[in-house]
Order: C-alpha cells, then structure tokens, then sequence
C-alpha cells in the first residue's frame, strides 16, 4: 500500500446512496483517496457530480465509455484499490456478486480485486429478510467479503425493522481496519500539542524556534485516524492541522499554558510535542518600537511556565504524561533528567537536527528506566510507536 491508502466505493440504487455522499468526505479527511463507481440505478438517486466533487476524482460510471479516462477502466480500477467497499449495497448488487455476475462496471470490478472487500446492505426489511437474499449474504461472506450488517430502525419505505445501512462510524472503522490500521485508541480522550509558541514584544515582532509542527501534527493526525477523541491545541507551524475532536489554536506559551490547564482533566494522557518558547519577553510595546540611528537596545525575557511541569502537579491520578526532550548534547541524559524533574511517564529525546525536517531520530525513555533507541524515520511513523505505548500504558490497547 502506497503512503495514501486508496478506497474505491462502490454506490448502488439503494434510496441509502445519499449518505456515501459524507462517508467520501470521511474518508478523505482521514487522508485516503477515494474513487467512486456508480451503478446505473445509483445514478438515478443521486448524481455522480455529487461523488465527483467530494472524492475530488472522476465517478466511474460504465463498463465500456465512449471517452475512457485514463486509469479508470475496470482492471486498473481493480489495481487502484487498496480496500473495495460497497456502500450502500442493494439486494440485486449482492444477487449478482453471489453469482459472480459481470454484467456492469461495479460487478465486473468486483470480480477482478484482489484487496479486501467490504459491503454495506440496506433495503427494505422484507427484501433483507427474503431467504434468498440471507443466502447470497451468506455465501459473500463465507467467500471471505467483510459485511456491516445492517441495522434496525425506522426505514425509507415508511416501516420499522432491519434493513437500514449501519452507521457511518462503524461503516468508516471498518473500513479503516480493512486498511489494516488499527483503532486501538478508540475513544481515548487525548489531549496533544503541537507548535512552536511566538512571545511577541511588539504588535510587529516575536521571539520563536525553528519547530515546524511535524511531530505533533502527525500525532494528531495518527491518534484521530486510531480512533482517539484528540484535543489539539497548536502554535504557528508550517503544515497544516489534521480533523480532530477539538482544534484549539494559541498563539503564546500563556495561553498554551492556560488551554492545557483547561482541557486536561477532560483527557487520559496529554502528550506535549509543541516546541514552547523558554522566554518570552517581560514587556510587550503596545505600538511598534521604533529604530533608533545608532545604538543597541536590550530586550528583557521572563521565564515562560513549564507546562508540562504544572500539568504534572495537579494531574488527577492515572493521567499520563508525554514530553519531549530537543537537545544539542548529552541526549539521553538529559533527557532523562527531565523525565523525572516532571515526573513524565515518558520523554521522547530527538538532537537539534531533527527539529524541522521530515524525519526523526528519537530515544523513547520511560520513568522505569526503560530506553529505546530509534533509528531514524518518518516522524508519522514514529507517531504510531509513541501511540503504541500511549495505548499500553493507558489501557487503551
Ligand atoms: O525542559 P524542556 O523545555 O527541554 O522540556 C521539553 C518538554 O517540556 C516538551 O515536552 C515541551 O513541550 C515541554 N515544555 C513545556 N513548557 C515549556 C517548555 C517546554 O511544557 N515552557
């Protein structure tokens, strides 16, 4: 699987059709692709323009189009898919899926894809209860195809019962598990931050470090996508926030300060990859200090709150604490010496170099002692391994 899993969604005329429309948007905010076939009688509920521009991609329609577009006939759309998923599927999809008909673009597709495939009934309860379509069910999932069963409740056609597609959460995390990530975290309030912190001295200037937000962004993004219910608050940063719970963004180390101190209590582990400034300065010039001639002029930094180091203190009991450790030299002695001047459950320490860039070279040290030493890597990937841990030590996993 490429680093972007790719989806292809299957729509057919089932009168649920409509609500793929906001599963397309899911899954491209958890940062897949997604490619849409439409069946004939999904086209006459909903248009494929609709598909078309929330999956960003051109809608697949027919088996033989007069204009193919490249990359989109069948075998590359069966190549294309790192998870096919039929949502929602009709009775007739199915009939014909049971048979091994390939008398359409979807069927036909179906048939060639190798990669998991998953799919999502909904009818009218006497359709989802006729034994002829238990049995073409039956005989898809014994052929190893992932069913959301359906669930029970108040139905298009004006009655009650089972027929109704599942929801889109248990659809998307199925799918999402097909993929083969976990949601080991589902659930988890977790609260993140992510940065660099800006201490301004006039309403034109600030004091900052080189941090570009990568760690803690793909923190964010790998926790959200484990199911975590992720609280971010972030400083200035050069990539963008991923969909989260809560986005809370500050801009000084004050008010970092005072969004953590609110939020915690409401979360499990408070993970702190934002690069907060030390320093900011004492006073802050309410117009813009001018430039003098000639001379010098001195700017007077106060020490910032630790905090992490104030979290630590007034936890509740059984919250965990992650920090981070940027060190020029001594790394894991430093790092270490952190760890239990914060009494932290764990320190993640990375060298200076490691600051801005793409990957990481990280020591992970728990407060038992415990050091692993990293090579470098991605910083999403070293994301996962913190989560790892994160998930062990708050029972999550
Ligand atoms: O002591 P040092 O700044 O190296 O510690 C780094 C850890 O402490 C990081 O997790 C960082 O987010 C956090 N920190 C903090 N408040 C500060 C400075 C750093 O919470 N004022």
């Amino acid at each position: 699987m490429t680093e972007t899993p790719s989806i292809v969604l299957g729509v057919t005329g089932s009168i649920a059709a409509y609500k793929s429309l906001e599963l397309v948007g899911r899954l491209r905010r958890k940062g897949c692709k997604v490619t849409v076939i439409m069946t004939a009688n999904a086209c006459k509920l909903i248009g494929p323009a609709s598909f078309e521009a929330l999956s960003g991609n051109p809608v697949a329609l027919e088996l033989f189009p007069d204009s193919k577009p490249q990359n989109i006939e069948h075998i590359s759309l069966a190549q294309l898919a790192d998870v096919l998923a039929i949502v929602p599927a009709s009775a007739n999809f199915i009939a014909k899926a049971a048979a091994g008909l390939a008398d359409d673009l979807l069927t036909t597709v179906a048939l060639a894809v190798k990669a998991p495939v998953l799919f999502a009934p909904a009818m009218n309860v006497d359709m989802w209860e006729n034994p002829v379509v238990r049995r073409n069910v039956k005989q898809m999932t014994a052929l190893g195809w992932k069913m959301v069963e359906p669930e029970t409740g108040r139905l298009a056609c004006g009655t009650t019962g089972s027929g109704r597609l599942a929801s889109l959460d248990r659809i998307e995390s199925e799918i999402l598990v097909s993929l083969g990530w976990r949601d080991d975290l589902k659930g988890l309030p977790l609260l993140i931050t992510a940065g660099r912190t800006e201490e301004p001295w006039d309403p034109v200037r600030y004091i900052s470090n080189r941090s570009s937000g990568r760690m803690g962004m793909a923190l964010a993004s790998a926790a959200a996508r484990r199911g975590a219910k992720v609280t971010l608050i972030s400083g200035p940063g050069d990539v963008p926030a991923p969909e989260v719970f809560k986005h809370i963004p500050v801009l000084t180390a004050a008010q970092m300060h005072q969004a953590v101190q609110r939020e915690l209590p409401r979360n499990k582990a408070l993970i702190m990859a934002a690069a907060v400034a030390d320093y900011a300065p004492k006073n802050i010039a309410s117009g813009k200090i001018k430039k003098k001639n000639d001379g010098d002029i001195t700017l007077t930094l106060k020490r910032n709150p630790d905090i992490i180091q104030l979290a630590s203190a007034k936890r509740k009991p059984g919250t965990l604490l992650v920090g981070f450790a940027l060190e020029t030299d001594n790394l894991v002695a430093n790092a270490r010496e952190k760890l239990i001047a914060k009494d932290l459950d764990l320190i993640v320490a990375n060298p200076a170099k490691t600051l801005s860039g793409e990957n990481i070279q990280a020591v992970i040290i728990d407060k038992r002692g415990g050091t692993i030493k990293l090579p470098a890597m991605p910083k999403p990937k070293l994301a996962d391994l913190i989560l790892d841990r994160v998930a062990k030590l708050t029972g999550a996993a």
